[in-house]
């Protein structure tokens, strides 16, 4: 049965976000499914409730709830200024439950096949090379801003009819995109700084779409403005929150996972040379870095009505959230959690890509990523090491994601 437990510090403590790990097992001690009192949120943390709760749409729902940010004057004067002058957003896949969900999703599906994956690969290898390159002689990089940024940054930019000079900008636009959700204490001042960003970004991004209607191209912009087929296609408003989706979902996940799997590798010499040894261990070193480190720890879902899960009584209407970097290190399932063992047999078993209806459409490619990133650089380093100890906290504060702030290490270039 959960207990209360009153002086324990919750997701709001800088702290706990920069490393959740200790919360989560003096928690699991207790039950793997809690309430967060100062910010009243149901937390669904075991991974068997965690995998059940996003089966479970008809009661767990992906659609916004009636309170949090979006409430607020800074995100209302926010979302008008976007609907007045761009695309307030409209309500497409991750922010739908089936039936509506399911339309987006089998539409999406046509594009992001195993066989695209495997058609992008060279362009992934091409992009890690250029930025390899880039610092291969002096022996040292900063690995969040040298690498793990640009190369899903660049790939998405790509992907949508930027040039590859042109990043900045698309970072630029990907941090206004992602300001509501990452910095929640924002002033009306920097807000209204913000969205004129985001709008020079749907602007953009709707003349590209209108091109790519007449004249289809192979990126993903024209994939997606063309993958209706017979069905209805999407409209304006329908494409602009796509595309703000691919690049929340895409871009800062993925350097997430690429900083966390490669700050892993630098502390435990064993594991990298283990993992030199026997490259055969890439692909569960990938995902043993996923679970271990999850990029996105948690994310929201409403109680469209009275639920109960171990014991634990959620009410209709309330804010629920799945805490995968939680239910990946769920005890009853993986021995020793916080261990890194590149060999640990069940570390497939985690739920990094979500569960269920809504399991993360771009999975594959951001695998690839992981796997022609770390080839290519062990290839093109004998050894890797920090460069100097992490700042303290070592991540940027978010309530739900795990941005390392730096990364220096040095590096050994291979004869
Ligand atoms: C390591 C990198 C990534 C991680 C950890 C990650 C994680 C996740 C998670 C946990 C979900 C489930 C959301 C939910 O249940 O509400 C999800 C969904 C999604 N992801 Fe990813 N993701 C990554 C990379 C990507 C990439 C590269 C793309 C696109 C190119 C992408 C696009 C999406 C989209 C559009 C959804 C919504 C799918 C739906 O609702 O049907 N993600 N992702």
């Amino acid at each position: 049965m959960p207990t209360t437990v009153s002086r324990m510090r919750g997701f709001t403590d800088p702290e706990v976000q920069d490393n959740p790990f200790p919360y989560y097992r003096e928690r699991f001690q207790q039950c793997p499914v809690w309430h967060e009192d100062d910010v009243d949120l149901y937390v669904i943390a075991g991974l068997s409730e965690a995998r059940e709760a996003l089966m479970d749409v008809d009661t767990f729902s992906s659609a916004p709830a009636r309170k949090g940010a979006t409430g607020s004057p800074v995100a209302t004067a926010y979302v008008k200024a976007l609907a007045e002058r761009g695309w307030a957003r409209a309500t497409t896949l991750q922010r739908t439950d089936p039936p509506v969900h399911t339309r987006y999703r089998q539409i999406l599906n046509r594009i992001f096949t195993p066989a695209r994956v495997k058609q992008l690969t060279p362009l992934i290898d091409n992009i890690t090379e250029d930025l390899i390159d880039r610092f291969a002689d002096s022996g040292r990089c900063e690995f969040v801003a040298d690498f793990a940024l640009p190369l899903p940054g660049i790939f998405i930019a790509e992907q949508l009819g930027l040039d590859r000079s042109e990043y900045k900008t698309f970072r630029r636009w990907a941090e206004a995109m992602l300001c509501l959700a990452n910095r929640p204490t924002m002033t009306m001042e920097e807000a209204m700084e913000e969205v004129e960003v985001e709008l020079e970004a749907q602007h953009y991004l709707a003349a590209e779409c209108e091109r790519r209607r007449s004249q289809p191209t192979d990126d993903l912009l024209s994939l997606i403005v063309h993958a209706h087929g017979d069905d209805e296609p999407f409209n304006m408003h329908e494409l602009q929150d796509l595309m703000h989706q691919l690049v929340t979902g895409g871009f800062e996940t993925t350097t997430g996972a690429l900083s966390a799997a490669m700050w892993l590798l630098a502390t435990h010499p064993d594991q990298q040379q283990l993992l030199r040894d026997r490259p055969d261990l890439m692909s569960n070193f990938i995902e043993e870095s996923l679970r271990i480190d999850s990029p996105v720890q948690g994310l929201w879902r409403s109680a469209k009505c009275p639920a109960s899960v171990q014991g634990m009584d959620i009410p209709e209407g309330a804010s629920v959230m799945v805490r995968f970097g939680a239910a990946n290190h769920d005890p009853r399932v993986f021995d020793a959690p916080e261990r890194f063992d590149i060999t640990r047999d069940n570390a497939r078993n985690h739920v990094a890509f979500g569960f269920g209806a809504h399991f993360c459409i771009g999975a594959a490619l951001a695998r690839q990523q992981m796997h022609s990133a770390f080839t290519a650089l062990l290839d093109r380093f004998s050894h890797i090491e920090l460069a100097e100890p992490l700042p303290v906290p070592a991540h940027d504060p978010s309530f739900f994601l795990r941005p390392l702030k730096v990364l220096p290490l040095r590096l050994e270039p291979a004869r």
